[in-house]
């Protein structure tokens, strides 16, 4: 019996099939039974998707994760049909001739998605039959994308500090050494150093933030808290900057109480960062509606209350609106950077609202302006 021609998917199908997956197959003697029992059950509390070969490479036994990655394998398949990967085939083949020393591999699979999967390949004591080998999958996609999207955000967050970073420097040698006894430059430089320094500020509060908000993800929050007076509160916080753009504040509120489930200040926190995206990317001395409502929910047991806050802005094209709340998004980087922006403005307010079960809408028209509405359960009184 050797495996390699089987694994290659010349194998015929073994009769002992049976259509469960539970049921040894036949032929198996009974004094073998109870081991038998032992080591499948064995394989269904793995945690990972497993099966069990016979030395033609035919499947013996599979627990129930494998049906979620190959759908299309079962007990007396040959293995090798299905998963074609020459690479595979000849770790199995060095775990079958090497006890004691499991073989692993990463592979790729095109079809039907692209993944990543890691196989565990163990030879098994050739006490137990039919199956010799013991092999393990792992679908690695969803941590290597967790993983990428880490690596990016580290990057970029080191990209956005570096480049006041460098500024500040190259102000500090400029007044060091050529502008030493220059005292107009040295009023003008330190005017943009402070400016540089607040912005690294900026983005460590943000980062900051951020952390703590996706640290707090599980957490369901417990306070009860207002819309009504958590807008009035969010636009007298915002009073001096409103003054400065020249914009003009409008606030609906809803008649009678809006209470929510939340964390207070979070919830100040999202609608801020709305408002104040809607000052600082809405029209010149514009105006900024802030409006609560009660609005229609699809299931029809709780309704839901929401705050918008609209702007009459240039507004926003279409393919920009499901990257917004990306870290670091911004429809132009020197727009928001000029206008202080740090880019996780929206990343926050998003995780916000995952915390809260509420939901962040945007709406926007070219020419005509955006809404950002914040929803969420409306909390019986
Ligand atoms: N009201 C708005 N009108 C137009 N563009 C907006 C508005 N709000 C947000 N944006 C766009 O979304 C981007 C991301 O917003 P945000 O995450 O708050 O980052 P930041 O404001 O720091 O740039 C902004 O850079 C801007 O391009
Ligand atoms: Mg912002």
């Amino acid at each position: 019996m050797r495996l390699p021609t089987t694994l290659s998917g010349s194998a015929s199908r073994v009769q002992t099939t049976s259509g469960s997956a539970s049921e040894p197959p036949a032929g198996m003697g009974s004094p073998a039974r109870a081991s038998d029992q032992t080591w499948r059950t064995l394989v269904d509390a793995l945690p990972d998707a497993a099966l069990t070969l016979d030395a033609k490479g035919v499947v013996i036994h599979q627990n129930h994760l494998i049906c979620r990655l190959f759908p299309e394998m079962g007990v007396g398949r040959p293995m090798g049909q299905l998963l074609r990967n020459p690479d595979l085939l000849t770790a199995l083949e060095k775990a079958l001739a090497s006890p004691g020393a499991p073989m692993s591999l990463k592979f790729t699979e095109r079809v039907p998605i692209a993944r990543t999967i890691e196989a565990r390949a163990t030879r098994l004591d050739p006490s137990l039959q039919s199956a010799v080998l013991l092999v393990t999958f792992r679908d690695l996609t969803e941590n290597e994308r967790v993983e990428r999207m880490r690596a990016d955000f580290v990057a970029n967050a080191s990209h956005e500090l570096r480049t006041p970073l460098a500024a500040l420097q190259g102000y500090i040698e400029t007044l060091q050494g050529p502008a030493r006894d220059d005292a107009e430059a040295r009023e003008r430089f330190l005017g943009i150093m402070l400016s540089q320094a607040r912005r690294m500020t900026r983005l460590v509060d943000d980062l900051l933030s951020l952390s703590r908000v996706e640290m707090r993800a599980h957490i369901i929050p417990q306070g009860r808290t207002d819309l009504n007076e958590i807008a009035a509160e969010v636009v007298q916080s915002l009073d001096a900057l409103i003054a400065q753009h020249g914009v003009e504040i409008a606030v609906s509120r809803l008649a009678g109480a809006a209470p929510i489930r939340a964390d207070r200040e979070e919830i100040v926190q999202a609608l801020q960062n709305l408002v104040h995206n809607a000052i600082k990317y809405g029209r010149d001395k514009g105006r900024v509606e802030i409006a609560v409502n009660r609005v229609a929910s699809s299931g029809n047991t709780v309704s839901r209350l929401a705050v918008s806050v609209t702007d009459d802005g240039p507004g926003i094209e279409a393919h920009h609106l499901p990257r917004l709340v990306e870290r670091f998004y911004r429809v132009s980087a020197a727009s928001s950077r000029a206008k202080g922006g740090t880019g996780l403005g929206l990343a926050i307010v998003k995780h916000i609202m995952a915390r809260h079960r509420g939901d962040l809408t945007i709406a926007s028209e070219i020419g005509k302006g955006s809404t950002f509405t914040l929803s969420f359960d409306e909390l019986p009184g």
